[in-house]
């Protein structure tokens, strides 16, 4: 079967974010109990993603460096590079070319969290051909790229932020490619807020009869964060489920260990040397359940 590697695009300029992204970029902020990147890291992994490339500020790649390492402790490969300049984000898969190779991409954005049963996700992996994006249902469409549909649910155009938007479906921060992908990102121009724009790149396939668009249904929570209000609801909505359940969202070690990336030797092992804290006390449990 055909291997799907994983971007997380990860740097920005956070500027409604300020002065939370003084020091560092919003997704290692917090969300309720674990910085915000965890989350679309599980993502990842629960698609059945291994192999990632986290692509974030100069500044801020010896951070990540620091929360993941090489990956290898999670049973996961992940490898870093800069982005210069928040220059778009389809910019991710010229940056990822090297690192994408001959496989087939799925790129998400560091600030979305997705909530929910993710199978539809590693099916929609397996299946893509060419570009698979996914739409939600959305209050506020024109903050998105909105996609048009026809009668029969085929996708007719996708503007970025219209000012009267022709549908409520906003595209998802995220987004599966084949291997085409950084050639046709270079084949982008800049967007007049000087971006290369994921909206152009999802076009251009969709001129080439090439794109599909998965509607998400109502059963997943697509949140995304990029504001102090977003990250606050974000952070209750998580809370409330997790305390609710006694399971925790985004948790990474226990995602690897339930897709079977880590071998249960090694998640104890890794746990184990963690600090006493109700995170330890979580994952130590998880492992006397499964
Ligand atoms: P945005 O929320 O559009 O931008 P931002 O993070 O710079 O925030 P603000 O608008 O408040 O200045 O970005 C969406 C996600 O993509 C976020 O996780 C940051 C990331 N991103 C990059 O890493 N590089 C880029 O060039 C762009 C445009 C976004």
């Amino acid at each position: 079967m055909k291997k799907t590697k994983g971007i997380i695009l990860a740097g920005g300029k956070g500027t409604r974010l300020f002065p939370l992204t003084k020091l560092y970029s919003k997704q290692l902020i917090n969300v309720y109990d674990k910085p915000l990147i965890y989350y679309p890291l599980s993502t990842l992994i629960l698609s059945g993603i291994d192999h990632i490339l986290l692509i974030s500020t100069q500044k801020d790649i010896p951070l990540y460096k620091k929360l993941f390492k090489d990956g290898k402790d999670l049973g996961l490969k992940i490898e870093y590079a800069v982005q210069n300049k928040p220059k778009g984000i389809a910019q991710a898969l010229i940056i990822g070319e090297d690192f994408i190779k001959n496989d087939d991409v799925m790129l998400i954005l560091g600030d979305n969290i997705f909530f929910g049963d993710m199978d539809f996700l590693r099916k929609s992996r397996e299946k893509n051909e060419n570009a698979t994006i996914f739409a939600y249902n959305v209050s506020d469409p024109e903050r998105y790229g909105v996609v048009e549909f026809d009668s029969k649910g085929r996708v007719i155009s996708i503007e970025e932020k219209p000012k009267i938007p022709k549908s409520n479906y906003a595209v998802c921060g995220l987004y599966i490619y084949d291997s085409m992908c950084s050639k046709y990102a270079k084949r982008l121009k800049p967007s007049k807020r000087n971006e290369l724009e994921i909206t152009d790149l999802n076009n251009l396939y969709l001129s080439n009869g090439q794109l599909k668009c998965e509607k998400m249904g109502r059963g997943i929570a697509w949140l995304d964060t990029g504001t102090p209000e977003s990250l606050l609801d974000a952070s209750l909505f998580i809370g409330a489920i997790e305390q609710r359940q006694n399971l925790k969202v985004g948790c990474i070690e226990e995602v690897c260990l339930r897709i079977g990336f880590l071998k249960r030797k090694n998640y104890l092992k890794l746990v184990k040397k963690y600090p006493e804290s109700d995170y330890k006390k979580y994952l130590l449990k998880i492992y006397e359940e499964i």
